[in-house]
């Protein structure tokens, strides 16, 4: 499979530097919302918001995935000559657990933010990513199209794109704990429930706090709701196209809830889902919320 090869060499060649931020997370947590929070986070005294590029450009388009961009060969769109190219500090996102990250990212000064999800809305929110993906690309002959059934059974065996769904969370979420000044743990649902409060603790966390007259001139808020769901979806350049020949732009943007699992989810699967939850999850303080 093509993403292995562009892993291996996102692991081979890639040289991390200190002022770098990663975005890191499983598939289908919020990372493209993430990546336009950091974005404006970083970029807020030189583009006014109402003249965001988040306007102009998919969020995927403005924090380059390092495994589905910059060492794949589907990147379309202008790719950066060179990675020290990209201005300071770099934004980059990935979906490699931890332990499988570059020795350079381990042990260099930079910072990760780490997304997650509860487990039952991320398995949703894939199986429809998946599905969007397959009708689209797939040839009318060869399209098979999976059973929400099947694609639960996956999810609980570890068949999960960057998987096992727990053991990448709890790899990055132990990393939190032992290096809190280089590791910050966001949950999906901490975010929809309070964006400011968490778009505050990231900019704190990279050393970009906002200043008290930000915050009385109303910046916080103006980010919040330029990256919401609501507005991302209605932009023109979220709605057409496509990112590196595969994937829908519009495709990032789907319900943005919490508790859509309970549209999906049998009551078999809710029991075995939670208790696979409970034993995984024992013993280690994290938790996640499953409704809003
Ligand atoms: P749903 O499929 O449940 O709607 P990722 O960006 O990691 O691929 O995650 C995609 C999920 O995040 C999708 O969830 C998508 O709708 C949701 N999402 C994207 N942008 C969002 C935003 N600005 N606010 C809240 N959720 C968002």
């Amino acid at each position: 499979m093509p993403i292995f090869r562009n892993v291996v060499s996102f692991q081979k060649h890639f040289v991390a530097k200190e002022t770098d931020i990663y975005i890191a997370s499983i598939p289908k947590t919020g990372s493209t919302w993430l990546k336009s929070l950091l974005y404006s986070i970083v970029n807020r005294s030189n583009q006014a918001i109402s003249e965001s590029p988040l306007l102009t450009h998919h969020p995927q388009q403005l924090v380059y995935s390092l495994e589905t961009d910059i060492y794949s060969e589907a990147f379309d769109y202008p790719r950066p000559h060179h990675l020290d190219e990209l201005v300071s500090p770099r934004l980059l996102s990935t979906h490699v657990p931890y332990t499988s990250l570059p020795e350079s990212i381990k042990t260099s000064d930079c910072r990760i933010l780490y997304i997650c999800r509860n487990p039952f809305d991320t398995l949703v929110s894939s199986y429809h990513f998946h599905i969007a993906y397959i009708k689209n690309f797939i040839n009318k002959e060869d399209l098979v199209i999976p059973s929400f059934e099947d694609t639960f059974e996956d999810f609980c065996e570890g068949i999960i794109l960057f998987g096992p769904f727990f053991e990448h969370v709890l790899g990055y979420w132990k990393m939190s704990l032992e290096q809190p000044d280089k590791v910050l743990f966001l949950k999906y649902e901490d975010l929809k429930e309070d964006p400011a409060y968490h778009l505050k603790r990231v900019a704190d966390f990279i050393g970009m706090s906002f200043s008290p007259q930000e915050e009385s001139e109303g910046v916080i808020k103006q980010i919040v709701d330029l990256c919401s769901i609501k507005t991302m979806k209605e932009l023109d350049v979220n709605k057409n196209g496509v990112i590196n020949k595969f994937f829908e732009k519009k495709s990032y943007f789907r319900k943005g809830e919490i508790g859509d699992w309970t549209n999906h989810f049998t009551p078999s699967m809710v029991e075995r889902m939670t208790k696979l939850m409970e034993e995984k999850l024992e013993g280690t303080g994290l938790s996640f919320k499953l409704l809003a």
